[in-house]
């Protein structure tokens, strides 16, 4: 476990998963901005402004200090500067769990990156915060995310019908969920 006052980061075969800073913003506004990204994302605009993005960096930097969770950019190892997605824990510190939420810029798409980078924050969550369940939600169609959480070994929960209104439709929420004794077994 991290000593309450170190910044959190962790490290892949092919990634570095580092804190967030302000510089990232513009990134995270054009990468999870665009439409083919955002329309995965309960809560993304697109476009996206990029003072809005900062916000949310300052806010999930907070979280950190909060004790609330943590959101970690995603960069390859040899351009960790130059953020290419993100991954989240949102604690429910009470309960033990924390929701897992991810996502990458299009370009990045199709390397195995989301796995990779999403297999970390879940081993990161599980120790670090002594999580007993991580669970995530998809929009319904998002195959892409349904097999990362497929390939963690996440167990499909469920379907939230008609649960979410997205760009002037309604959609399903796809649940998941993985308990620690069944990641200590995947792994
Ligand atoms: C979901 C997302 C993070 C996946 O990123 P990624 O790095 O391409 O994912 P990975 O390469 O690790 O794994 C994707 C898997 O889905 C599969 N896949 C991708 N598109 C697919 C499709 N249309 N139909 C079926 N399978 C598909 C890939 O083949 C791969 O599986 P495999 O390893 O068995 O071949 C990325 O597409 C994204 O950012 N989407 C928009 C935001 C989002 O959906 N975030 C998650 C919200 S719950």
């Amino acid at each position: 476990m991290l000593a309450r006052d170190a910044r959190p980061a962790v490290a892949t075969e092919r990634l570095v998963l580092r804190e967030l800073t302000d510089d990232d913003a513009p990134a995270i506004a054009g990468g999870a901005g665009d439409p083919r990204v955002a329309r995965f994302l309960v809560q993304v605009p697109s476009p996206y402004p990029v003072a809005l993005a900062r916000r949310w960096v300052g806010a999930r930097v907070a979280w950190w200090s909060q004790q609330r969770g943590v959101t970690l950019a995603i960069a390859r190892r040899d351009t960790p500067a130059a953020l290419v997605g993100t991954a989240s824990l949102r604690r429910n510190p009470n309960s033990r769990r924390a929701e897992l939420g991810y996502w990458l810029a299009w370009p990045a798409w199709g390397h195995g990156y989301a796995t990779e980078a999403c297999r970390a924050v879940v081993d990161f969550g599980f120790h670090h915060f002594g999580l007993v369940r991580i669970h995530a939600q998809v929009i319904a169609g998002n195959t892409a995310s349904c097999r990362v959480l497929d390939k963690l070994g996440m167990v499909c929960e469920g379907v939230l019908r008609s649960h979410i209104r997205k760009d002037g439709a309604r959609h399903d929420l796809i649940l998941y969920g993985l308990l620690h004794d069944e990641w200590r077994r995947v792994r």
